[in-house]
């Protein structure tokens, strides 16, 4: 595995996460909100969200999967993969959402096919109110139009990993957003 690179610092992150939490506070003024996760590279930023928000707040996790046929990770790193389009859920919320001020939290806003239908399925539970904040955006990927309210970092289309996110289920750990470069 080549050397990974870091892009976006461990404190980098910590200061535009608490940005983040201080606008959500802001913006929701006292009411209570339930934060639901996209499993699993959203568990990180989340847990740290969660604490920079100071409302009443619960938690909740959903999980997807893309249909087509994903390559294995060395291709997945050189070439990118294009699914199908089509999401399916592989986990949905275990609590009500009716009526609750939902934010919908991931890791990274890519083609758009993630977060578009997962917000038709969250609309489907008729919140209150439904809010996307997604930590990485990569605008120049997406295939369906697809805004967050609340971005961490617009990044170009490089292969990150760490604070969430994985490369073959590896380095999720790494404090740091790191850049996995593309074998020449
Ligand atoms: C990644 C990411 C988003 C989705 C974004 O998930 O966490 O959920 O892809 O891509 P899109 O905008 O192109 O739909 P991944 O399938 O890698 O699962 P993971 O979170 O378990 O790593």
């Amino acid at each position: 595995m080549p050397e990974l690179k870091v892009l976006i610092s461990r404190d980098q992150i910590a200061s535009r996460v608490a940005e983040i939490g201080a606008d959500i506070t802001r913006d929701l003024s006292g009411q209570p909100v339930i934060f639901v996760g996209v499993l699993k590279g959203a568990a990180i930023f989340l847990a740290d969200l969660a604490r920079q928000v100071q409302l009443d707040a619960s938690f909740d996790f959903i999980g997807v999967s893309s249909y087509g046929n994903r390559p294995s990770p060395a291709q997945e790193l050189q070439h990118g993969w294009d699914s199908t389009g089509e999401v399916r859920l592989t986990k949905d919320v275990d609590q009500s959402m009716r009526d609750r001020n939902v934010i919908l939290v991931e890791d990274i806003l890519d083609t758009g096919l993630t977060l578009n239908f997962l917000k038709r399925v969250l609309l489907g539970h008729q919140p209150k109110s439904l809010r996307i904040v997604a930590l990485l955006d990569k605008p120049s990927r997406r295939k369906q139009p697809m805004q967050a309210d609340y971005v961490g970092f617009a990044i170009p289309d490089e292969f990150v990993v760490g604070y969430g996110l994985d490369y073959a289920e590896q380095y999720r750990n790494l404090p740091d957003i790191c850049v996995v470069p593309r074998p020449v």
